[in-house]
């Protein structure tokens, strides 16, 4: 994430994060001497625990592409990221004071740009934080966008957000980014493993994503992934699954608009519905 992008602002709880210090697109520079040891502590055990977590159960991708994230014992500096990032696939990451709007959001996204939170979480929170920090962003999401089909998907997706937004579709649109960039599983040589972000920064739903009998394990279909809600506070009932980065682009290449209209015609789904 940044952006969960339906739990923006809601009343009950406004978002977290200084937006005064953001610019007209929500961007801001990373506050680096705002953080304190403590900070910089929290960030280093979070990495610590989560990376050793991750063989057998992230995807290959995600493991291979994390060293690139540099510092490991430091909150790392995004222009530093950025000068491994830009070259490799053209993305780069920008500094948000937290959740933004979707069209906001979808517009960074469509020019290539990932809005990172630059604060972290209270030791209070190591366990569980509901709204994005810069350890779900960072660790989470910016691996994968060094890799070239996924980094394109996510910027198709941000084009495909604008056009949502025009066609009031956004919460159709917002599941699939729910159940692909943030809690989507993949199917390797290996065996099953995680690859969205919301999964890998946390310790305890990777394992229960990849490996509890619990949840059900569905292929990704398009149409039934957009008509399933979700919850933001539990670990995921129900998980698609996709068998490469590449179909995961090609079944998203369709104009959606059609698909909208199919879809306001049936019912949506509960989290835990049974079956595809
Ligand atoms: N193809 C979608 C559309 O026409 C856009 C999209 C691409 C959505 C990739 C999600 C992911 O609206
Ligand atoms: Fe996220």
């Amino acid at each position: 994430m940044a952006v969960e992008p339906v739990v923006y602002g809601t009343s009950e709880r406004p978002p977290r994060g200084d937006y005064a210090r953001a610019g007209a697109d929500y961007t801001c520079p990373q506050d680096y001497a705002r953080y304190t040891e403590q900070d910089h502590d929290t960030y280093r055990r979070l990495y610590a625990r989560q990376s050793a977590l991750l063989p057998g159960l992230a995807s290959e991708a995600f493991i291979a592409a994390l060293p690139s994230l540099g510092a490991e014992d430091r909150i790392p500096r995004f222009e530093d990221i950025n000068t491994r990032l830009k070259p490799a696939t053209g993305w780069e990451i920008v500094g948000v004071p937290g959740l933004i709007p979707e069209v906001p959001f979808f517009t960074l996204l469509a020019n290539r740009k990932f809005p990172v939170t630059d604060w972290i979480r209270t030791p209070e929170e190591f366990d569980y934080i509901v709204e994005p920090d810069i350890f779900h962003d960072l660790f989470g999401h910016v691996p994968l966008l060094f890799n070239p089909v996924f980094a394109d998907y996510v910027q198709r997706y941000g084009q495909g957000g604008l056009k949502a937004d025009h066609l009031g579709a956004c919460e159709m649109l917002s599941r699939l980014y729910w159940y692909t960039i943030e809690f989507g599983l993949i199917r390797e040589a290996g065996g099953l493993r995680a690859y969205g972000a919301g999964i890998l920064s946390s310790s305890g739903e990777l394992p229960y994503a990849v490996q509890s009998p619990d949840p059900q394990r569905l292929p990704l279909q398009l149409e039934r992934t957009m008509r399933t809600r979700y919850k933001i506070d539990s670990f995921q009932e129900t998980y698609f699954v996709i068998d490469s980065f590449q179909d995961l682009f090609d079944m998203t290449a369709a104009d959606f608009a059609p698909v909208y209209e199919r879809l306001r015609g049936l019912p949506e789904l509960a989290a835990n519905a049974s079956g595809n």
